[in-house]
This record gives C-alpha cells, sequence and structure tokens, in this order.
C-alpha cells in the first residue's frame, strides 16, 4: 500500500476523500467512539457517502463503507470504480490513524468491482488527512472469492 503526499492526489481523489471526511461527523457511535466516513464515486462521477450506525447489539453495527455503498445502490449506482474511507477516535490516546475496511466490507467492496468490471480504487486517510494511502481492492482482497465461482452472470446489474 502506497502512502501519498496529499498534494500528489488528483483532484477527483481529493474530492472523494473530502468527502468521505464530511461523512464521518455524522456517525452513531455510542459505543465506540470510533467516527468512519466512507465515499464511493461511480464512472459518472457521482458521489455517495456515509458514516458507520452502531448498535447496542454491538453485532448489528454497519461499517461506514457498507453504508455508503447501500446508498450509491439505492440510487441506483452499482458502477464503483473508487472508495475513500476516513477515521478518526475520540479516544486521544488512538489519535489519527488510517482505516483499512473490514473483512466483510472487502468482501462486498469486490462485489460490487465485479459489476463495474474494475478494480476498485481505495484510498485510506485520517481525518486530518496528515496520512494518506491509496490501494485497491485487488491488493485487499486477493484470491476473492465472488460471482466467477458461482458461475453468475452479473453483468445486467451494472
Ligand atoms: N467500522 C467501520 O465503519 N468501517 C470499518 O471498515 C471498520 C469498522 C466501524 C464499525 C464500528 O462502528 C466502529 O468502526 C468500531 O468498530
Amino acid at each position: 500500500m502506497k502512502t501519498v503526499a496529499t498534494e500528489k492526489l488528483t483532484r477527483d481523489q481529493v474530492k472523494l476523500v473530502d468527502a468521505s471526511i464530511a461523512a464521518l461527523e455524522t456517525a452513531y457511535n455510542p459505543y465506540s467512539g470510533y467516527f468512519v466516513g466512507a465515499a464511493v464515486r461511480n464512472r459518472r462521477g457521482a458521489i455517495f457517502s456515509a458514516s458507520n450506525v452502531e448498535n447496542a447489539a454491538y453485532g448489528s453495527t454497519i461499517c461506514a463503507e457498507r453504508m455508503a455503498i447501500g446508498k450509491a445502490n439505492s440510487h441506483g449506482a452499482r458502477d464503483i470504480v473508487a472508495l475513500a474511507v476516513s477515521a478518526r477516535s475520540d479516544d486521544f490516546d488512538k489519535g489519527e490513524i488510517t482505516s483499512g475496511p473490514c473483512g466483510s466490507c472487502r468482501q462486498v467492496i469486490y462485489e460490487l468491482s465485479q459489476v463495474s468490471g474494475c478494480d476498485i480504487e481505495i484510498i485510506l486517510a485520517t481525518a486530518d488527512k496528515t496520512s494518506v494511502a491509496v490501494t485497491s481492492i485487488e491488493e485487499l482482497l486477493p484470491y476473492a472469492f465472488g460471482p466467477k465461482q458461482l458461475q453468475i452472470n452479473i453483468s445486467k446489474y451494472a
């Protein structure tokens, strides 16, 4: 995974990171105090963002990445080409740290990469943008399981 100086990011990358940072302020996080924002962009350039939504039954919590993907899908946007995720913690000791998508989110992002037919770019950023890394779903989830393994043709969902 490559750490990238903020000045080296493209305008599209900065826009996506900024959308994820704006979204993290809406986090519903009474249990962890951890703020996560995610933003996805489709081929036409539409951006959909969301934050993590926690639950007293902890396992029912939904990550920011999956919330953003669900929001895009509800607008008919499944041809996702890039995703930015940013995070910060209320816990001062934890400071500003980049947050990679959890395993379940990686699986969901992989599914969308099969719909859009491209390796989805993933940008990880701290909320203050002091640290930004650029990677992709193929790098974060190699040898993934997807529709091909089930010989399912998903092209009509693009
Ligand atoms: N979280 C996300 O939103 N995305 C991830 O990829 C990892 C974890 C959230 C879920 C929960 O609200 C908090 O971070 C702590 O796990």
